[in-house]
């Protein structure tokens, strides 16, 4: 069960602590306790990026090959495991496959004392 805060409007939804999630790493989340991960965060370059687990290809399609894997083995591209479709891991940018120049949903993330929130 995701633990919820408030900050100005908006709801944040507890995810892990921030620094959980290591360079050139993913891990998805299941705040609503749907059964599969309907968000996964990424750390390039040294920043958070959140994203829809939702590939543009064919909307609603997850997108990890297995438990958290939603980037390739270098850790440069987040990829999408039904076609292949590569995207740039701060943009969200699809450079390669069947769904290029479409783009990954951002979400909104805030780091407050250490801790990772989604905004809701
Ligand atoms: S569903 Fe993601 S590349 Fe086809």
């Amino acid at each position: 069960m995701a633990t919820t805060r408030e900050a100005g409007s908006a709801a944040l939804l507890r995810l892990c602590r921030a620094d959980e999630i290591g360079e050139a790493q993913s891990r998805g989340f299941d705040p609503d306790d749907e059964g599969q991960d309907s968000l996964f965060v990424v750390r390039w370059q040294g920043q958070l990026h959140g994203w829809r687990n939702a590939c543009p290809h064919i909307d609603g399609a997850p997108m990890a090959w297995r438990r958290d894997a939603y980037l390739n083995a270098e850790g440069t591209r987040i990829v999408c495991h039904a076609h292949g479709a590569e995207f740039v891991p701060d943009t969200g940018l699809c450079v390669q496959g069947p769904c290029r120049g479409e783009r990954l949903s951002r979400l909104e993330l805030v780091v407050i004392d250490g801790e990772l929130f989604v905004t809701s």
